[in-house]
């Protein structure tokens, strides 16, 4: 479905050599998205950590060097002139400003970590997903290749990982670890390893 490449938040991740950056958001959504962001141990908070972003919108925000940390969007969230409210997903506790405070799952993750000569960067869902959210580098001085995670798998959800808002709508999907919490799904105890904790049935979908 065409639709679909409409509905993601982008991220152009633009170099500035020693691994400072500039993060620049686009919301391709129809609808308002609250951008959050949480920083790797000892990293200093960027923006607050959150603020609103409306359809067609785009904002940027300077990284300092060696910046680490993590990107989600939140979706249908109401805030009072303090900042103090609720999102349908990604909440990180009911504030606009995350500050230190990660998402509550699920919610579909862009994470960085610059690492001096070699920088790391994904799309995860490990804590499910919200939305469609791809990643564009730009200016680095080796091949980094974009992230693209276009597709709506909130269409693909199984009914028993399915978060619905109060209107019935499909707004995330949970992993199934955090649906049923158990090791095979957890990758924990007796799975605790990449030889044990295969693919199974629900990571399959993701
Ligand atoms: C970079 O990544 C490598 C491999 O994961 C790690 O061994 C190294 O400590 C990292 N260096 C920095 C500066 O973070
Ligand atoms: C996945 O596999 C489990 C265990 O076999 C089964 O109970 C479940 O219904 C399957 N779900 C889907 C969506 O295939």
């Amino acid at each position: 479905m065409a639709l679909l490449w409409h509905l993601s938040f982008v991220l152009v991740w633009n170099f500035l050599g020693a691994s400072a950056a500039i993060f620049t958001f686009q919301n391709k959504c129809p609808y308002i998205i609250w951008p959050a962001t949480s920083s790797g141990a000892g990293k200093p908070p960027l923006v607050n950590g959150g603020f609103q972003l409306g359809p067609a919108q785009a904002a940027t925000i300077n990284a300092p060097t060696g910046w680490s940390g993590r990107f989600w969007a939140r979706i249908g969230c109401t805030f009072d002139p303090s900042g103090k409210g609720r999102c349908a997903t990604g909440d990180c506790g009911g504030v606009l400003q995350c500050n230190r405070a990660g998402s509550i799952p699920p919610a579909s993750l862009a994470e960085f970590t610059p690492n001096g000569t070699q920088d790391f960067y994904d799309v995860s869902l490990v804590d499910g997903f919200n939305l469609p959210i791809s990643i564009f580098p730009s200016g680095g001085t080796r091949n980094c290749g974009s992230v693209i995670c276009a597709a709506d798998l909130n269409r693909a959800c199984p009914p028993e990982l399915v978060v619905a808002a109060g209107n019935g709508a499909r707004v995330a999907c949970k992993s199934a670890c955090l649906a049923f919490h158990q090791p095979q799904y957890c990758c924990t105890g007796a799975f605790n390893s990449p030889t044990k904790c295969k693919p199974i049935n629900y990571s399959q979908i993701f």
